[in-house]
């Protein structure tokens, strides 16, 4: 399973005529992997070290080398329009010049022309060329237009020279790639409390009263929000990693999910609560464990507090969202649970078949809105509805500010 850190995200990935062009394969690798959509553009001296082929067979769409005779009509606008991001690289000193003056004599220049997204250029050249005064003022003009370069590092260089001008690593490119995408996503300046996976209820140092959910959905939608641009704490009790720049926070019980959460709950902007808090707890759990022999204990359940009913009461302009497991009725059942606790938008999903639910790769989901207002969105998988989520808490946001 790759990352969903990019998920939904639109990429030109276009590569320049220099020897670092076959470390652009490994970007494109990165990027497909964190799960954005690539479209490669290669300029025709890119294509005398790389094949086009590499690049349209490893993002499953067809490199683009011309500016023209392509079936598609406009590619020189649609590309550029289409991107969230453009990362170029390797940039070679002659397409560095071409961006400066704003030519436009190949797709790529065009694509980059025709772009409002936020382009990001990764330099590689020999060190005599990187020092030329023209480079420079070029890689000035282009930062003052807004580009980000990425100043080649030092190492050895094709034909054996040593110096400043290799192109920086993928992953470096890759963590610029993000950073930018997440400066210009829909959830920007929102911090968003994310809650994820099963609470445990100790009976005795070492059982627990337990559930099913594996925390994928909570830890899916922090990473895309937080791709997205939002300032993410992630509350869980699952163990699966949390996704790049997302503050985690540990904990196991209803009781820990109720103090993190609602200690934070007045300074944040949004809520998403797809934890699986405990509705009921042992009452006084054993300090020692508890022996076989002296037979089958009886355990008394008391209720923990609802975290997000909670906040429901002391919500001023928060978006809540929350997320309901159902067997049955699950669009009405979802309805009454965004009234009762207040809610701007709520997940119920559909629980008890395999195609859905806890360690499904699938979710038969309904969202509920206030009003009765129910919007199917049928099987989907969980990346997917993750995404999905997130465009209806950004469209929550804007509603709400
Ligand atoms: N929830 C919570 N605190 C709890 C229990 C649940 O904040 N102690 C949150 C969950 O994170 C979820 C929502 O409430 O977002 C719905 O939880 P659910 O257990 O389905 O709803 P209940 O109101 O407990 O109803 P029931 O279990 O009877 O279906």
């Amino acid at each position: 399973m790759g990352s969903t850190a990019l998920a939904g995200h639109r990429v030109v990935l276009g590569v320049g005529g220099g020897i670092a062009a076959y470390k652009s394969v490994e970007l494109l690798r990165l990027l497909t992997g964190a799960g954005a959509e690539v479209e490669c553009v290669l300029t025709e001296a890119a294509c005398r070290f790389v094949a086009p082929l590499t690049f349209t067979a490893l993002s499953g769409r067809a490199a683009r080398t011309e500016l023209f005779g392509s079936d598609d009509p406009i590619p020189h606008t649609r590309l550029g329009q289409w991107a969230d991001l453009i990362v170029i690289a390797p940039a070679t000193a002659d397409l560095m010049a071409r961006l400066a003056v704003g030519l436009a004599d190949d797709l790529l220049t065009n694509t980059v022309l025709a772009s409002r997204a936020p382009v990001l250029v990764a330099a590689a050249m020999h060190t005599e060329m990187w020092e030329r005064p023209t480079t420079g003022r070029n890689v000035a003009r282009l930062r003052e237009d807004g580009v980000t370069v990425l100043d080649p590092e030092s190492g050895p260089l094709a034909g054996g020279d040593v110096g400043r001008g290799r192109m920086a690593e993928p992953a470096v490119i890759m963590s610029a790639c993000r950073g930018l995408l997440s400066r210009s996503g829909s959830l920007a300046g929102t911090s968003l409390l994310v809650t994820a996976g099963g609470t445990r209820e100790p009976i005795d140092p070492v059982r627990y009263v337990g559930n099913r959910s594996s925390g994928r959905m909570g830890h899916a939608i922090a990473a895309i929000a937080a791709a997205r641009g939002a300032d993410v704490t992630l509350v869980t009790a699952s163990p699966l990693p949390a996704g790049p720049g997302v503050a985690r926070i540990q904990v196991e019980t209803a009781a820990e999910m109720a103090d993190a959460t609602l200690t934070r709950f007045d300074d944040i902007d949004a809520v998403v609560m797809s934890a699986a808090i405990a509705d009921f707890r042992p009452v006084d759990p054993a300090g020692t464990k508890l022996k076989k022999e002296s037979g089958p204990p009886l355990i008394t359940l008391e209720p923990t507090v609802d975290v997000l009913a909670e906040m429901g009461r002391r919500k001023r302009a928060q978006v809540l969202v929350g997320f309901a497991a159902e067997t049955t009725d699950v669009a009405a059942n979802g309805s009454a649970k965004v009234r009762a606790k207040n809610l701007d938008l709520l997940v119920a999903n559909l629980v008890g078949v395999e195609d859905s639910g806890f360690g499904a790769e699938t979710n038969r989901a309904y969202l509920c809105y206030p009003g009765d207002r129910v919007e199917d969105l049928g099987l989907l998988g969980k990346d997917e509805l993750a995404g999905l989520i997130c465009d209806r808490l950004a469209d929550a946001l804007t509603g709400s500010r």
